[in-house]
C-alpha cells in the first residue's frame, strides 16, 4: 500500500511525535520505531547522543525516504509489526506512533504490542486515538468505513490490560487536548517492563 505522507503531518500526529521526543530525552540505549514511515520521529531524536535509533516499516518506499533523510544516522529494515525481525529484549525502548489507529482490531493490536514487549528490555511507547471520547470513537469509525484503510480509536483501559498481560505496567499516559478521559483526543502511553 502506498501511504499518503501528507497525512503524517496532521496536528495530532505532530503532537504525538513531539510528546515522545520530549519523553525520550531521559532514555539511553537502542530505540526502535515500529511503523517508522518516512522517519519523521528521527528528525529530532536522531540528534540525541544517548540514543541509537532504528526504524522498521512494511513499506520499502518509506524506508528509502528514511535512508535518504537520515543517511548514516538511523538504521532501518523492512518488517511487519506482528513478527518483528529482532531478538528478545534487543532494544531499551520501542515506539509505535500514529499507527495503532490503522490496526483494525484489538486482537491484532494485542499481537503487535506483544511483539514490541518481547523485543524491549525497558519501555514500549505507543499512542492511541481516544476511544473513550465519543466524538473520536465515531469519527474514526466513520472514517474507517469510508476510507480504503481502517481507522479505529482504542480505549486506554484496553491498552493498559494488554500491557499488564505482557508483564508491563503503564507508567504514564500523556493526553492530547483536554485531560479528561472522555474529552482527550488521544493518549501517548508509556509502558514499562516490570522488574
Ligand atoms: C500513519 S503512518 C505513521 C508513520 C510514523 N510512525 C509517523 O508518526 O510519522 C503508519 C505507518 O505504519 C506502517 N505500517 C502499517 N501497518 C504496518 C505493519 N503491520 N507492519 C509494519 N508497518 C506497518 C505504514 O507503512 C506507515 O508507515
Amino acid at each position: 500500500m502506498v501511504e499518503n505522507v501528507q497525512s503524517f503531518h496532521g496536528p495530532l500526529s505532530e503532537r504525538v511525535r513531539s510528546q515522545v521526543v520530549a519523553y525520550c530525552g531521559d532514555l539511553k540505549g537502542r530505540l526502535l520505531d515500529v511503523g517508522c514511515g518516512n522517519g519523521l520521529l528521527f528528525d529530532e531524536l536522531a540528534s540525541y547522543a544517548n540514543l541509537n535509533c532504528y526504524g522498521v516499516d512494511r513499506s520499502v518506499e518509506l524506508l528509502m525516504a528514511v535512508r535518504q533523510r537520515r543517511h548514516g544516522e538511523v538504521g532501518c529494515t523492512k518488517g511487519m509489526m506482528d513478527q518483528l525481525p529482532f531478538r528478545d529484549a534487543s532494544f531499551e525502548a520501542v515506539t509505535c506512533l500514529n499507527t495503532l489507529l490503522n490496526i483494525p482490531s484489538l486482537e491484532l493490536v494485542s499481537g503487535a504490542l506483544h511483539e514490541m514487549m518481547r523485543i524491549s528490555s525497558g519501555h514500549v511507547i505507543v499512542d492511541i486515538r481516544n476511544g473513550d471520547n465519543p466524538y473520536m470513537r465515531m469519527k474514526y469509525w466513520w472514517h474507517g468505513r469510508h476510507a480504503d484503510f481502517p481507522t479505529v480509536a482504542y480505549r486506554l483501559r484496553d491498552i493498559d490490560a494488554l500491557f499488564q498481560a505482557g508483564g508491563f505496567r503503564v507508567e504514564q499516559a500523556f493526553p492530547s487536548g483536554i485531560n479528561l478521559r472522555t474529552l482527550a483526543w488521544g493518549y501517548v502511553v508509556v509502558g514499562k517492563r516490570n522488574r
